[in-house]
């Protein structure tokens, strides 16, 4: 039964992914100063105030940041054992203000993440169970 779970939700994950490839709306100048906040409290100490990096990668032209599953979930679950700690305490609101700031500054142009579908992935994941 929990066996089917996994898989129906990885089933709906990719569903998701290609839903959201489509998805190019910009956000709102009020989602990405929220967003830049958020960022700068929680990311750029790794990532760099600019997205250029640090002791985390390059976000700016980093060709993830094109997919929102990608980004939502680094964000949720972290990357623990490469030294990125989970950030899933955040709310969905905050979560989504990042993803959008990091698609949408320093050139990257992907469109907007909303709340509603952090939300939707979020469950995704929790249904998933832990990954690595
Ligand atoms: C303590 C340092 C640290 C902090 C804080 C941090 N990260 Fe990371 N992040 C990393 C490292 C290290 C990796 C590389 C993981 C790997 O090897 O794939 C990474 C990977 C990523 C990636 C994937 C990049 C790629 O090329 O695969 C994204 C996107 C990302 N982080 C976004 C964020 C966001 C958004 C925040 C703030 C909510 C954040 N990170 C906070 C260290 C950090």
């Amino acid at each position: 039964m929990r066996k089917a779970g996994i898989i129906g939700s990885a089933a709906g994950i990719a569903l998701l992914s290609t839903a959201v490839v489509a998805q190019v709306t910009p956000p709102t100048a009020e989602v990405m100063a929220a967003g830049a906040t958020a960022f700068s409290r929680n990311c750029a100490v790794c990532h760099g105030a600019e997205g250029g990096g640090g002791a985390g990668p390059q976000l700016a032209g980093n060709p993830i940041t094109a997919s929102t599953l990608g980004v939502v979930q680094i964000i949720i679950n972290g990357y623990l054992n490469h030294g990125m700690p989970p950030f899933g305490h955040l709310s969905d609101d905050v979560i989504a203000s990042i993803a959008s700031y990091i698609r949408n500054s320093w050139g990257n142009s992907h469109g907007e993440v909303t709340p509603a579908l952090v939300a939707e992935i979020r469950q995704s994941l929790a249904a998933a169970g832990p990954g690595e």
